[in-house]
């Protein structure tokens, strides 16, 4: 931890206290850059705002990501109130409902994802019925999903898509909706994944996949959707994933695939989310009380699984395993500590035999890696404490970009604050 993000962390939790979630933009242009450089400009990138829908966050990536794919009409609406054209957002999601697709499609939306027949269905007599033409993805669910992938969500039974076998005849169904365009093709089959040799072997299955039903239906698509699959070290000792290796190995397939006419103008997009946001954000909580049970020494915080659940462990982990964290203002490491929240629950625990510098009432421990899937990933509701703060450092001043504030005001003086900067 440099001493300049500490410094910030520290000012973070004295400004706006704790519990609270703090993001460092530059780390996600950082991030941004890393990927457009590693795959040479090759792939465009489109955020999943299921992993951070922030209002001031999505507002900030208008301009420095290409698109947005949101989950909900809710996300949807989120998108258009940062800032962004309706027509580089996509809308995925396997339960979309009548009234969800409606006013995506009446409001603009890019690129409908159709999970399934209904979907398609629903899809074309609204646009019909408005006179629109929908431009749609149809989402394959492939018949296997490489090992080393922290959520599979293909390869087996799954709500999520259509399966492979049945996705020709699907296509050639979606073709003859009047109130449809097939525009391309979209597959997420797996999250999570720190294993290079897995996501090359995954994307070469997407190529395939493209290439065989693009072939049998006769479409030249515009657009193409990879599900990244990149993977975060959320723990010490995860050896983080080497996007370069990556990348290297796929190029050449991608250039290959590009070869054939059909595929020479279609858009590839790599659609993620932890691997640009997980690491830019930390989440700060207070400790309130120490305790020494029965031979273990516990610090009871203000904020645990009710504001990160992902950190306790209940969001997907097969074992529980500690998030990376540290003492704010440093210290020696000298003893094991446990981390729990505020809760009356036992499994409302962040850490266990955590080796921090010895706490004591009033330290504040952030929790790293907590850019993705903290707050509204959370049962922030449980137990009724107020909801934590989100703050941004942007333009060297943190912001207070609390979604429950009105967001309008706050992404003005977000604008502001960038202005002066450049
Ligand atoms: C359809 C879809 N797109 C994108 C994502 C984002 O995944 P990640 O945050 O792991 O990159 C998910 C995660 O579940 C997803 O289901």
């Amino acid at each position: 931890m440099s001493g300049d993000r500490d410094d910030w962390l520290a000012a973070a939790a004295d400004q706006f206290g704790t519990p609270s979630f703090v993001y460092f933009p530059d780390d996600i242009a950082k991030r941004i850059e890393k990927l457009r450089s590693a795959f040479g400009g090759q792939l465009d990138l489109s955020f999943a705002v299921k992993s951070n829908p922030n209002p001031a966050l999505l507002h900030w990536m208008v301009g420095k990501i290409d698109l947005l794919d949101v989950s909900s009409i809710g996300e949807f609406h989120l998108a258009m109130e940062s800032g962004w054209d309706p027509a580089l957002v996509s809308f995925t999601g396997p339960a979309k409902r009548e009234f969800e697709i409606r006013e995506a499609v009446h409001g603009g939306l890019g690129l409908l994802v159709l999970e399934s027949l209904r979907e398609a269905r629903v899809a074309s007599e609204v646009a019909c019925a408005s006179g629109q033409v929908q431009p749609v993805l149809l989402r394959v669910a492939p018949d296997r999903v490489p090992r080393g992938f922290g959520d599979q969500m293909a390869g087996r039974p799954s709500p999520f898509g259509v399966d492979l076998p049945d996705a020709a005849a699907a296509l050639e169904l979606i073709a003859s909706m009047p109130g449809l365009r097939l525009a391309g093709l979209h597959i997420y089959s797996g999250t999570q994944c720190l294993k290079p040799d897995a996501i090359v072997e995954n994307y070469r299955g997407f190529l395939s996949i493209f290439e065989d039903l693009c072939e049998g239906a006769a479409l030249t698509p515009d657009s193409l959707v990879m599900g990244a699959g990149l993977g975060v070290a959320y723990h010490d000792g995860d050896v983080p994933l080497p996007l370069d290796a990556v990348a290297d190995a796929i190029l050449p397939d991608i250039a290959r695939f590009r070869e054939a006419p059909r595929f020479t103008k279609a858009k590839i997009k790599l659609e993620l989310g932890r691997y640009l946001v997980a690491e830019a954000g930390y989440f700060l909580t207070q400790v309130v009380s120490i305790k020494e049970s029965r031979g273990v020494r516990i610090a009871i915080c203000d904020g645990g699984m009710n504001n990160h659940l992902p950190a306790s462990g209940h969001f997907g982990m097969v074992i529980r395993r500690n998030y990376s964290m540290h003492r704010v203002g440093g210290g020696e490491v000298v003893e094991p500590v446990d981390i729990s929240g505020p809760l009356c629950t036992s499994i409302d625990r962040l850490g266990s035999g955590v080796r921090l510098p010895v706490l004591t009432e009033g330290d504040v421990i952030a929790v790293h890696n907590s850019g993705a899937y903290g707050l509204t990933a959370s049962p922030i509701h449980f137990i009724s404490h107020a909801p934590p703060a989100e703050l941004m450092l942007l333009g060297g001043v943190l912001h207070d970009v609390s979604r429950f504030l009105a967001p309008v005001s706050t992404l003005e003086s977000m604008s502001l604050a960038a202005a002066d900067a450049a």
